[in-house]
């Protein structure tokens, strides 16, 4: 019977760490060999979810045939294996994050899950009436609504870091709007509307000086930046799998140690308890107390799976090679008549937004889309930083590792058949 590490691979990964062959990288990834309408797929929706490689989905495919069995029960061992690859890759996300210590890992559904976490059981805590939770604008709704409900329930407030036009924070007023009221400042690491990548340690020292803790919504940078968790000093750092070519419905919430240890439970039943009676509960130490019930264990060790594609193929090495490709793709289509790109900050990952003057952004996807190229139109779940800008959407490009400059030169050529289409 193999076993998970055993898995024939035979991918990208293998090769030298010197160059970046995208070609075979390319060739892990079996959904970039469809087509549509006829023509090579162009997938550019890496924002919204990422295709996966064929060692992610031998993973997975892997341990359901040979592993299945719930984790941390049985005495059986199947069950004893199950709980062993759970917990392996714990530690693999542990190490790539760079985390002190394992169970600083907790297993959630994703972001959206992991910023609910924190904002019902370290929030509901640690704020009370008239405290304050510091954001920025161009937060996704998913780093907005938790804090807006749990301002809501215990009447604390909500205050918001502006951006410039460049769609930058304005460091300095962010720092204006730390006061001694401030419990929390809760930050994206690269926006996915605009593709910022913010200076997140900077802030991080900003709020720290004044005893204010942070959580960072990684969702957008995992796939694209090497994160240290560590170095960044946050308390919480959120990321969904799916982003990363992991499946959906696994992703993973990073806290300090001696601050999990303090929350109490947000959820409860099997797994997160000590004992049960029916006069009191008590509950077991961080990871399993924030990990009520059977987990998404296939994805948690196809998550393993995508952290080891990561890591062999060196992150690093990625972020050169995409920011080549993501500066190539701007520099074709900003050169196209009528197109005003939305988010021109100075650092930048992945994403390519834009407004085609005249055109509707979905106009503009449909078209794009009838051309065999994958974008995202629309709000992209970040409202208030469209507001911003006075655009109601955009249509956004996402690359990923697997883009090529010719995919590139295909969605220029594409938008500019837009422009024509439209006059
Ligand atoms: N957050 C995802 C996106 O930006 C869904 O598309």
């Amino acid at each position: 019977m193999a076993t998970i590490d055993e898995v024939e691979t035979n991918d990208a990964t293998q090769a030298s760490a010197e160059s970046f062959d995208v070609e075979a990288v390319r060739a892990d990834f079996p959904a970039l060999e469809l087509e549509v309408y006829d023509k090579p797929l162009v997938y550019l929706d890496n924002a919204a979810t990422t295709q996966k490689p064929a060692s992610v989905l031998a993973a997975e495919d892997l341990w359901y045939r040979e592993s299945c069995a719930n984790v941390h029960r049985g005495v059986h061992f199947l069950s004893q294996k199950a709980t062993d690859a759970y917990e392996e890759a714990r530690a693999k996300v542990q190490h790539f994050i760079n985390a002190e210590f394992e169970d600083e890992i907790v297993f959630v559904r994703g972001t959206t899950d992991a910023i609910n976490l924190v904002a019902s059981s370290y929030g509901r805590k640690e704020i009370g009436s008239g405290d304050e939770i510091l954001i920025s604008h161009m937060e996704h709704h998913s780093n907005i609504v938790p804090w807006q409900l749990l301002c809501e329930e215990k009447g604390a407030v909500l205050k918001v870091a502006p951006i410039n036009d460049r769609g930058e924070i304005i460091i300095e007023e962010l720092e204006a709007l730390l006061t001694a009221k401030t419990r929390m400042v809760a930050v994206g690491y690269v926006s996915n509307a605009l593709g910022t990548i913010n200076p997140v340690k900077q802030i991080v020292d900003l709020a720290h000086e004044r005893g204010v803790a942070v959580l960072v919504d990684g969702a957008q940078a995992m796939p694209h930046l090497k994160v240290d968790v560590r170095d960044l000093g946050c308390d919480f750092f959120a990321f969904s799998g799916h982003k990363m070519f992991a499946p959906t419905g696994i992703g993973g919430l990073y806290g300090r140690r001696e601050l999990l240890e303090s929350m109490p439970p947000y959820q409860g039943g099997g797994e997160m308890i000590l004992t049960v009676s029916f006069e009191r509960s008590d509950y077991a130490d961080p990871p399993a107390r924030f990990e009520a019930g059977t987990p998404n264990i296939a994805g948690a060790v196809a998550l393993g799976a995508a952290v080891d594609y990561l890591s062999n193929l060196g992150m690093d090495a990625i972020g050169n090679y995409e920011s080549g490709v993501l500066d190539y793709a701007t520099e074709l289509v900003e050169q196209i008549p009528g197109v005003r790109i939305i988010g021109t900050a100075a650092k930048k990952a992945s994403v390519l937004s834009f407004v085609l003057e005249g055109v509707h952004a979905h106009d503009v996807g449909t078209i794009l889309d009838r051309e065999g190229i994958a974008v995202r139109a629309g709000h992209h779940c970040a409202q208030p930083v469209m507001k911003r800008y006075d655009v109601p959407a955009t249509t956004r490009a996402s690359f990923a590792l697997y883009n090529t400059r010719s995919e590139a030169e295909r969605l220029a050529a594409a938008i500019t058949r837009v422009r024509e289409v439209f006059g």
